[in-house]
């Protein structure tokens, strides 16, 4: 029996009659004038009404989608008198703020620097664990092999991210890349290996070697396994669901720890430490312009949003990352990820024809716009029953390509979550629409995860530099361990070197803030940080077929 409505099946009679004939042929790769002109036209970061200026604060007038500026401009949470700071709940070394892999590995790494345990705190708004990272699927990016080099991946990367990414982060990034595959596998990450127990690599969108690291197609909860039994078996303190609402500034300008809320009791923690790692995750709840995400239930910028009242500067505000690939059939699944690691396993993505129209690995900005022209310019797209579009990923072809059993052992996870459905992945292609990945800037960092504000750290999707304008597949499991490292060192550096907060803790920067806001005219615009989206209504409902 077959998952698809027969309206479906017409076309994916078209695409079995041409697979015989694509078997042998590959789209070719774009030019890059042609890549530019179709960014241009079609991908979404190009669409001026998705952005607009942000009015008050560190990256005054930068472009930034409508959606995060709503909330860079919307009131604190706490009033002035709501929490009293004198009495403070937690003094800890080094607070770090979330709970994915960045965060994760920065609390590993500030104990491997000479803090104990115990002078650290990891807060997380939803269990340790929960978080992008752990839904990592495709791999790690790392320069190991004879054939390639650090300096090999720093040009794919910073050519990836259209040469507007930090160089000295991206050197930072492809030089640690090594030593952190080394640091897993002493920890016992089970990384994919072939026979003779040489670790498989292969090919992402835009990298010109085989460097792709995986655990089948769950290389990030395979990590977070590990990283987390970790942090627990030495006895890192974990406060779950809580999440920061507020960070605290000292007398000199420094932060000083955060003000945390409840999730269920929004009773307040006031937390002061004398450095503060945030690595609060990025922003694809706000379903910018209108899209479905791959990303967790806690992605909601509140990262963003409380640096930047302290004063953070961020980057690369103005560029998302909709990963090419997300379900767009059965309802239930659409926006979920498709790893990218189906296309590096040969699966071509084909139009309602069968037909190729795309080279399967450009970087994923282009291969997204690619996919939406084919469905909203071309229209030789699918629809599905309830009216989404989306092209065909042609999962059999892995199949005959790898042999027989290739998709169960290599993408195990994607096949159970279609078998569920009916759908055999195996013998029937999937069907897929560009889906909102990745928050492609944020708090921008030095190669030490240190911000523009003392005593602040950021780390993993919330820091911002690395990736530039477009982020390469499997760059960031490795920027949040390269960055979480660096940044857990230095925070802990800094507080054996003897920081500590001075005078009173504050939350003047965000009343001050406030005011601006109101000197500016802004008003309306709600509170934040949003802490969690809100699914009701009809809002909820009317998104997806909105998009264009
Ligand atoms: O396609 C993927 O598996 C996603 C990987 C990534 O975003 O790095």
């Amino acid at each position: 029996m077959s998952g698809y409505p027969d309206s479906m099946l017409a076309s994916i009679a078209e695409v079995e009659r041409s697979r015989a004939t694509r078997l042998g042929e590959t789209f070719p790769k774009l030019p890059q004038a042609d890549a530019d002109a179709l960014l241009q036209r079609h991908h979404p970061d190009y669409r001026p009404e998705g952005k607009r200026p942000i009015s008050i604060g560190p990256n005054r007038d930068d472009r930034a989608p409508v959606e995060l500026v709503d909330l860079l401009e919307a009131r604190p949470r706490i009033a002035a008198g709501d929490v009293d700071l004198t009495v403070v709940d937690r003094d800890v070394g080094v607070l770090i703020l979330g709970g994915g892999g960045a965060a994760t590995v920065a609390a590993l790494w500030a104990v491997e620097e000479g803090l104990a345990p115990e002078e650290l705190l990891i807060a997380t708004k939803l269990r340790h664990g929960d978080s992008n990272s752990m839904m990592a699927q495709g791999g790690i990016q790392a320069a190991v092999s004879p054939t390639d080099s650090p300096s090999q991946h720093f040009l794919d990367a910073f050519g990836g991210g259209h040469f507007t990414n930090k160089p000295e982060l991206v050197r930072a990034l492809v030089e640690d890349a090594p030593g952190i595959l080394r640091w897993h596998e002493s920890l016992g990450v089970l990384y994919d290996r072939d026979a003779s127990g040489e670790m498989l690599r292969k090919h992402g969108g835009g990298t010109s070697r085989m460097r792709m690291h995986s655990a089948k197609d769950y290389t990030g909860m395979e990590l977070m396994r590990v990283l987390r039994d970790e942090a627990r078996n030495i006895g890192i303190p974990v406060l779950e669901f809580v999440s920061a609402v507020e960070l605290l500034i000292d007398a000199d300008g420094r932060v000083a720890g955060a003000v945390l809320v409840d999730v269920e009791t929004e009773r307040y923690t006031v937390v002061r430490a004398r450095a503060t790692v945030l690595a609060t995750g990025g922003f694809g709840r706000l379903h910018i312009q209108g899209f479905a995400t791959t990303n967790h239930y806690g992605a909601t910028a509140d990262g963003l949003v409380i640096a930047y009242r302290a004063g953070a500067r961020l980057r690369d505000m103005d560029s998302v990352q909709y990963h090419p690939t997300g379900a767009a059939y059965p309802e239930q699944l659409v926006g979920q990820l498709i790893t990218e690691k189906v296309r590096a396993m040969g699966a071509q993505p084909l139009n309602r024809h069968g037909e190729q129209f795309v080279y399967p690995l450009e970087p994923r900005d282009v291969e997204a716009a690619a996919f939406i022209r084919e469905c909203y310019e071309r229209e030789k797209h699918i629809e599905t029953l309830t009216g989404f579009r989306g092209v065909w990923l042609d999962t059999p072809m892995i199949e005959t390509i790898h042999g027989k059993g290739a998709i169960e052992q290599n993408l195990a996870a994607m096949y159970r979550m279609f078998t569920r459905f009916g759908i055999d992945m195996t013998t029937q292609p999937i069907l897929v629409f560009p889906t909102l990945h990745y928050q492609n800037g944020g708090v921008e960092i030095d190669p030490h995860g240190r911000t523009s504000v003392p005593g602040l750290y950021a780390a993993g999707e919330v820091s911002g530099g690395i990736h530039g304008k477009n982020r390469l597949m499997g760059n960031s499991l490795l920027d949040y361990n390269v960055f979480g490292r660096r940044a857990g060192r230095a925070a802990a550096r800094e507080v054996l070197d003897g920081a500590c907060p001075r005078g009173d803790l504050s939350l003047d920067h965000a009343y001050r803030f406030a005011a601006e806001l109101q000197r500016a005219g802004i008003d309306g615009n709600g509170v934040s940080p949003m802490l969690l989206p809100d699914y009701r209504g009809k809002e909820a409902l009317s998104r997806r077929l909105d998009i264009f």
